[in-house]
């Protein structure tokens, strides 16, 4: 039987309780498939940070380096001010593995309501590509630091009576997850979408634009078009089918993928990945910690039970991904057993048992 060690950061908010949903459906999916996986407990997040003082520290970080893929939940606690955990444990982790794409896709579920009226499964089916390591990301302390020693640069800032933070790109970082977003759709016989804001950060975006065309002119097969970053807000509401493959800087992705989750039916329901092609991966939800529905076993798990599926996916259990991800798709067709933003009345934890017994059952 082959065995995976898979490192597992629950930490903050509703994290722990949908960590352990996926947790459980991926452990079923290795006794249908013939794998077995032990899990390797992080404690990073506010308690611990709390407790000792430790956001994760580069002991950690290199230990985690050892593994394929991480499974996170989320951090971000009321206590603490906002920034430290989500800057100190998640952008430390994906700067520190280079994790330079995040992948989230965009997919509407059969039996998923969808807030855009008269759109089906056929018409929501795309991937965000996520540049995720520089942008308007890295004009933040722990990121600068990573990112000098990585690149040999450096960013200074200084001042008592303004506030700025430096975006930057670079053209390695963009090329490379351009590249990735090319090859993506090659694979699929997709188009390519870029993301900018060209027409007034036209230095930053400027460049992002003329490395898309460049890139673009290498793939004469791939079709591919330019977006402004607020109209294709306005885009994805109207014409979701339009797209296939959209690859964006950080901080737009950010933004516009939370805006996707929710035309795939909500963040209970969209799952992402941050991956390094070469090195170690991270899967989470892309939604955080949702603080106020901590502890009450409430909140959907398929977000991460899909994440999930990601990661063993990532592993090379092709099967076992597919399984687990028709597994979530048969628990919403019988729409027995679902949570709040679903309409149902069910727990998080009665969600990962009923797509665990269909999982078993199949
Ligand atoms: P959030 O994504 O945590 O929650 C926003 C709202 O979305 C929730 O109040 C809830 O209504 C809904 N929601 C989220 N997850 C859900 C689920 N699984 N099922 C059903 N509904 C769900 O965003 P926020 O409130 O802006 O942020 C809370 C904290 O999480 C902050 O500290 C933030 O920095 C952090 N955060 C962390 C990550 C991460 O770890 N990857 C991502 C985003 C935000
Ligand atoms: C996400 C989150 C993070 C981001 C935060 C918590 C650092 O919003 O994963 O989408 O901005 O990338
Ligand atoms: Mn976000």
């Amino acid at each position: 039987m082959t065995q995976y060690k898979i490192p597992v950061i629950p930490g903050d908010g509703i994290g722990p309780e949908v960590i352990a949903e996926g947790r459980k459906v991926i452990d079923a999916a290795g006794e249908r498939f013939g794998f077995d996986v032990e899990w390797v407990e992080f404690p990073h997040g506010a308690d611990h940070y709390l407790e000792t003082g430790e956001l994760i520290s580069e002991d950690t970080l290199a230990e985690l380096s050892n593994y394929e893929a991480i499974y996170l939940g989320s951090v971000g606690d009321p206590r603490i001010t906002p920034g430290v955990l989500e800057k100190g444990i998640l952008l430390a982790a994906r700067f520190y593995f280079d994790q330079y794409v995040n992948l989230r896709p965009i997919k509407l579920l059969e039996g998923v309501w969808c807030p855009i009226k008269d759109k089906t499964p056929a018409d929501i089916d795309f991937t965000v590509v996520r540049e995720n390591t520089e942008d308007f990301y890295i004009g933040i302390e722990v990121s600068r630091t990573l990112y000098s020693a990585k690149f040999g640069l450096d960013i200074e800032t200084d001042s008592e009576e303004i506030a700025y933070q430096i975006g930057m790109i670079s053209k390695e970082a963009t090329r490379r997850v351009m590249e990735y977003s090319f090859d993506l759709a090659e694979d699929r016989d997709k188009h390519v979408s870029s993301v900018d804001k060209a027409n007034v950060l036209t230095d930053i975006y400027g460049f992002w634009r003329e490395e898309f065309g460049e890139i673009a002119s290498k793939h004469p097969d791939v079709k591919t078009d330019y977006n402004f970053v607020d109209a294709i807000t306005m885009w994805f509401v109207k014409n979701p089918e339009w797209f296939d493959v959209v690859v964006t800087p950080n901080m737009f992705g950010d933004i516009i993928t939370d805006l996707g989750a929710m035309v795939q039916g909500g963040l209970g329901l969209a799952p992402g990945g941050n991956i390094n092609p070469d090195g170690t991966s991270m899967f989470e939800p892309i939604h955080g910690s949702a603080p106020k529905y901590k502890g009450q076993n409430k909140v959907n798990p398929i977000a991460t039970i899909w994440a999930g599926a990601m990661l063993v996916e990532q592993l090379g259990e092709v099967d076992a991904a597919n399984a687990i991800v028709s597994s979530i798709e048969q628990n919403i067709i019988e729409a027995k057993v679902q949570t709040y933003d679903m309409g149902g009345s069910a727990g998080t934890s009665e969600v990962g048992d009923d797509i665990t017994r269909i999982l078993l059952a199949d």
